[in-house]
C-alpha cells in the first residue's frame, strides 16, 4: 500500500499531537454534560476510535452512514445519508464527527437532519478541512488540519475503499487512480 503513496502530507505523530490538543478542548467543553457523538461512517472510524480513547468520562455514541465517492475523487451530486439513530438525541449535547469537510454537503445534510431531533446543542468536528471546494457555508467548530486541493487517503480516508488503514495521511501516485 505504501508504495502507492506519492507523498505524506500529515505524519502519524502530527495526528497524535493534534488529537491530544483537541481532546483537551473537548474535555473542557463537554465535561459534566450529557455528551453524544454521532460519527459519519466510514471515513471517521479511525479518527473516532483514537479520539474517544483520550476522553476520560462516559460518552454516548452513535453512527450514521453517508455515501462515498467510490471510484471518483469528486462528489457525484447529492449526498446519500442513511440514518436510524439507536440512541435518543433530543435535548442532548450532540457533536457530529467526520473525516473531512470538502464541499460541505455531507455535513450540511447531516446537521440539518439532526436539528429535527431537537438536540440541546449541535456542533461539528472534522479531522481535515478543505476550503477550496466549499459550496455550503459551514464552519465546523473543531478542525484539526487545513489541507489543499489534493485528494488524500489514509487514517480512515479511502480511495475506492482502499487505504483507510494507512496510519498517516497522504496523496496517491497518479497511476493509482481509476485502476
Ligand atoms: P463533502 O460532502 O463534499 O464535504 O465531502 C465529505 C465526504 O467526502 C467526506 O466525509 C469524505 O468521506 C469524502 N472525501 C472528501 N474529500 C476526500 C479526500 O480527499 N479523500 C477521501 N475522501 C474524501
Ligand atoms: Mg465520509
Amino acid at each position: 500500500m505504501e508504495k502507492d503513496i506519492a507523498r505524506v502530507i500529515i505524519r502519524e505523530e502530527q495526528i497524535r499531537n493534534k488529537l491530544h490538543e483537541l481532546s483537551k478542548t473537548l474535555i473542557h467543553d463537554y465535561q459534566g454534560k450529557e455528551w453524544t457523538i454521532i460519527a459519519i461512517l466510514n471515513g471517521s472510524l479511525v479518527f473516532l476510535a483514537d479520539l474517544i480513547r483520550l476522553i476520560p468520562f462516559p460518552i454516548r455514541l452513535d453512527t450514521i452512514d453517508a455515501a462515498t465517492y467510490g471510484e471518483y475523487t469528486f462528489p457525484k451530486g447529492e449526498t446519500k445519508v442513511v440514518h436510524q439513530f439507536k440512541i435518543d438525541i433530543e435535548d442532548k449535547h450532540v457533536l457530529v464527527i467526520d473525516d473531512i469537510i470538502d464541499t460541505g454537503s455531507t455535513l450540511k445534510r447531516v446537521l440539518d437532519d439532526i436539528k429535527g431531533y431537537h438536540p440541546k446543542t449541535l456542533k461539528s468536528c472534522v479531522l481535515l478541512n478543505r476550503l477550496s471546494r466549499r459550496r455550503h457555508h459551514i464552519h465546523p467548530e473543531y478542525c484539526c488540519f487545513d489541507i489543499g486541493d489534493d485528494f488524500v487517503v489514509g487514517y480512515g480516508l479511502d480511495y475506492n475503499n482502499k487505504y483507510r488503514n494507512l496510519p498517516f495521511i497522504g496523496v496517491l501516485k497518479d497511476e493509482c487512480y481509476r485502476r
